[in-house]
């Protein structure tokens, strides 16, 4: 899966702005307590404290399996449909990239002085593209959480590990897919000698320890608007990574990152293309879904990340990658642009008072989402600097 979603903002814009963030962004109050609180999780217990990879119960009670049966027939109903139009947008294992095309073969003879070249070319790197890197790396790691929020959604869940619907079979694969970016970036990232393996790979097992929270109710009209987001989001910040790695001299880096956003275009393709047909069969519910999802924002995947040390390290990481312009508030709500743009969502017709104002609400989104972007960006101008442990407490602007 994934990356960020949403936008990703100092504790200034975090303010103003009204989308779910994780909002222990400031990075002068780094207590536990904050962490807990803040996220919007209820308990600021010790016992959290202390076990920080279990996650805190939310206060607010969480909402499940809130589709109706009805809707759940629309997925089955849609089998055949997707067996067609979703299922191509996977490729054959034996015409997918594997990590060992981008990286060098320990097999091979020439393996010393390719890690080597690899290296050195790392060298050229700044720290704060290796944190942009990492976190990235971490939020693909994080795929057992993913795979399993997609077996949590009432009418598509793969309910044997094996199943043949279409939309389990699309689940498994696309997970097998998915598989690949976090072993490729977490194999170059090794090889390149810049990073803590230790601390990133603790940082990992606490996440997937963790989970995450979306608030998608085991619903896949929900869900699916979620990674449509999610997709879209990723194959921005790996692309924009790529750029940055170019800049810096990379061209294999580079080269790694955009056919990463290559495959994160393919899912996009596949999970808006889900969303369009829900439109036409139920435009209604779907318009709901959509504002829904929008009023709660989207949180993102690795929000619940920790690396033993910092509470805040998500918004740190957070702070870092919108400062790169690899992941923005902007690019926020150019997805959202994009999407409401994708599905047709002014022209629907036919909608309930209340899918008229949820239609309302969700076209209205965007330039109240660009005026807030734009006031708070004027105004936060961090100039903090704070040591990552994926780079060895090296020190990284936030
Ligand atoms: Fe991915
Ligand atoms: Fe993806």
């Amino acid at each position: 899966m994934a990356l960020q979603f949403g936008p990703f903002l100092t504790s200034k814009t975090m303010k103003s702005l009204s989308f779910k963030l994780p909002s222990n962004a400031n990075p002068s109050r780094g207590s536990p307590k904050s962490m807990s609180s803040n996220l919007g999780y209820g308990s600021t217990s010790k016992e959290n404290v202390k076990k920080p990879s279990v996650p805190s119960r939310e206060a607010r009670v969480p909402v499940t399996h809130s589709m109706p049966p009805e809707k759940i027939e629309i997925f089955k109903s849609m089998e055949d449909w997707a067996e067609k139009n979703v299922l191509v947008h996977l490729k054959p294992v034996e015409n997918c990239w594997q990590p060992q095309d981008f990286l060098p073969n320990a097999a091979s003879d020439g393996f010393e002085e390719q890690a080597r070249e690899l290296r050195e070319r790392a060298k050229e790197i700044p720290d704060d593209n290796f944190v942009a890197l990492v976190g990235s790396m971490i939020t693909e790691e994080a795929l057992p959480t993913y795979q399993t929020m997609l077996n949590t959604l009432d009418g598509v869940r793969d309910e044997t590990a094996s199943s043949l619907t279409p939309w389990a079979v699309w689940t498994r694969a696309w997970t097998a897919e998915e598989n690949r970016h976090g072993d490729l970036l977490n194999k170059y990232l090794y090889l390149s000698g810049r990073v803590d393996m230790k601390r990133i790979e603790r940082t990992i097992q606490y996440l997937i320890g963790a989970g995450m929270d979306p608030q998608t109710e085991n619903s896949p009209y929900l869900f699916f608007i979620y990674t449509s987001f999610q997709e879209r989001a990723t194959a921005i910040s790996h692309g924009n990574t790529g750029r940055l790695a170019k800049a810096h001299g990379d061209m294999k880096l580079a080269h790694i990152c955009g056919t990463i956003s290559s495959d994160e275009k393919r899912h996009e393709a596949a999970y808006t293309k889900i969303i369009e047909k829900l439109f036409d069969i139920d435009p209604d519910g779907t318009v709901l879904a959509l504002a829904n999802m929008m009023r709660k924002r989207i949180t993102m995947p690795a929000h619940l990340m920790y690396d033993g040390c910092d509470h805040n390290i998500f918004s740190h990481y957070s702070a870092i990658v919108q400062r790169l312009g690899v992941y923005t508030a902007k690019d926020y709500a150019d997805v959202l642009e994009f999407l409401v743009g994708r599905w047709k969502v002014e022209n629907l017709t036919g909608l309930s008072g209340e899918g008229r104002r949820a239609q309302d609400y969700v076209c209205s989104l965007v330039p109240k989402i660009r005026r807030l972007e734009e006031r708070s960006s004027e105004r936060a101008k961090e100039t903090l600097t704070i040591p990552f442990s994926w780079i060895s407490d090296r020190q990284v602007k936030l």
